[in-house]
Order: structure tokens, then C-alpha cells, then sequence
């Protein structure tokens, strides 16, 4: 798997959390959705190929509940790319975590029935309580009472031994991540689009003004047509 620029990604793991990277499209005029909850990708087919090959580094990955309800895929990498995996010493494929506090997620999807491995369901005693049976039979059900980043963390570190996690959103898992300070890398493609519609969301979504981070560095750029694939290093 040498024929993408994140082929050899390689990444430090930090000593008490996982390392945290999040993998975004956005439009030129800094939008993540397009006309609210939209199922259709912001990016071209090369940055799809391209959210394969980030996975492919990564232990897990992560999304929560209306990015999961709009996109009902298991959260991982293309067949061709889990003997590269392998060769790594990781899993075939990455552990799906799903954020879920009301439980309202549909058995009847891809997500659930083409599972490679069993996702991993972070919720609430309530939404656990919600979630219909298939989900329950063919999902690890996690129960957290407050589900901050740190908790999440924690869980996914000790119980799933995951020491490298990517975030794929939505805006608003993103935020609690940064709000937490827990995110090392960014990977943000820049699509030539303009969606304007003052309601759509940017990378993260939140109450707060963010903590500014004491550093926000570029690592590469690569161009691909008419898209710039961004990787920035972030230290708090
Ligand atoms: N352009 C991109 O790269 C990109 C990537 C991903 C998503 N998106 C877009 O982003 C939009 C969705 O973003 P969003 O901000 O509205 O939603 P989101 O972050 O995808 O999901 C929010 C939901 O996640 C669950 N959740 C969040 N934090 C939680 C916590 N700490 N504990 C338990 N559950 C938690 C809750 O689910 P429940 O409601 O089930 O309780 C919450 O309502 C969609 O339009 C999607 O297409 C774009």
C-alpha cells in the first residue's frame, strides 16, 4: 500500500491517552454539512479512498449518533487494505465506536448486518435501555453515566486496548474532544465547494469559545485536482 500520500503514516502514542486524530471534509466557505443532515459527502471519491487509508492507522474509530443515523457504515477500511493492517500488528479492521445518548439507531442498516467486528456502543443507562435487541446481540453496549471524553478514553484504553483513536465526527463530538484538549492531529480536506446556508455547521460545534491551543502546526499538503488534503499537529 504505497500509492497514497497517508500511506506511512506513523504516529508517537502519548503516555497516559491515546493519541487522537480527526478526519474531516469541509467546504471553502468552512462547512462540514450541507443543507442540515444531508446524507451526500461533502468530498470527491479520492478523499473517500482517502478516509480508508487514515483508518487503516487507526485502532478505532469514532462518530456519533445523527453522523451514524445519516451514514449507517461500519467504520472501516476496504478489503484490500486489511493485510496492510495486519502487517502493522493491528486488527483486520478498525473497532467502530458509536456515541449514542438516546439509543435511536437502526439494526436494519449496513452498520449492523455487514459488521466486520461487533461496534462498540457508548451510552447512556437510558439509551441502552432503547436500543432494540439485534443491536443488543450484535454490538458491545457500553454504559457510561457521564460520557466525557476522558471517560471514553479510559474505556476504550483499558477494556479494547486502543492506543490510536480517529474522530469522524459530527461537529459536535468533535468540539467535546477539543474542548477536552484530547486531539493531537487534525486531517482536514479543503473541497472546492460553497454551501453558504448560515445553519450548516463547521468543524466543531459547541457552546463555548474553544481553549486557544498553544500550537497548531502544518505537517503536509498535498494537492489532488482541485482539493488540498491538510494535516495539521496540535499541542495544548
Ligand atoms: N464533512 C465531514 O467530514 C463530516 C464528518 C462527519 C459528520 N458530518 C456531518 O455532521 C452532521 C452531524 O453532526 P452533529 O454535530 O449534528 O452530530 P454528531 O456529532 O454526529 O452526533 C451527535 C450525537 O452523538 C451522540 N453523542 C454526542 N456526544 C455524546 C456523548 N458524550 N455521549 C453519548 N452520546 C453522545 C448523541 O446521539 P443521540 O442523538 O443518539 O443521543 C448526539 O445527539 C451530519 O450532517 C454529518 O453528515 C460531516
Amino acid at each position: 500500500m504505497h500509492d497514497h500520500f497517508y500511506s506511512e503514516l506513523e504516529f508517537p502514542v502519548p503516555a497516559v491517552r491515546p493519541l487522537i486524530a480527526c478526519n474531516m471534509v469541509s467546504s471553502l466557505d468552512g462547512k462540514v454539512t450541507a443543507d442540515g443532515n444531508q446524507p451526500a459527502s461533502l468530498g470527491s471519491s479520492f478523499d473517500r479512498r482517502t478516509m480508508g487509508v487514515i483508518r487503516s492507522h487507526f485502532d478505532a474509530v469514532l462518530a456519533g449518533g445523527n453522523t451514524v443515523r445519516l451514514h449507517p457504515y461500519y467504520l472501516g477500511v476496504p478489503r484490500g487494505l486489511e493485510e496492510f493492517r495486519k502487517g502493522k500488528g493491528l486488527a483486520h479492521q478498525p473497532l467502530t465506536v458509536l456515541l449514542t445518548k438516546s439509543g435511536n439507531l437502526d439494526p436494519l442498516t449496513p452498520l449492523f448486518e455487514q459488521a466486520p467486528r461487533p461496534p462498540v456502543i457508548i451510552t447512556s443507562a437510558s439509551g441502552a435501555g432503547s436500543l432494540p435487541p439485534e443491536i443488543k446481540r450484535q454490538a458491545r453496549v457500553e454504559i457510561l453515566a457521564e460520557a466525557s471524553p476522558e471517560a471514553i478514553l479510559s474505556l476504550l484504553q483499558e477494556k479494547y486496548q486502543v492506543q490510536r483513536l480517529l474522530l469522524e465526527g459530527g461537529p459536535s463530538v468533535n468540539y467535546q474532544f477539543m474542548q477536552a484538549k484530547c486531539l493531537d492531529e487534525l486531517f482536514l480536506t479543503l473541497h472546492p465547494g460553497l454551501i453558504g446556508k448560515r445553519t450548516d455547521l463547521g468543524l466543531a460545534a459547541g457552546d463555548e469559545v474553544l481553549d486557544k491551543a498553544a500550537r497548531i502546526s502544518l505537517v503536509s499538503v498535498h494537492q489532488q485536482v482541485d482539493e488540498l488534503y491538510l494535516r495539521y499537529r496540535i499541542a495544548w
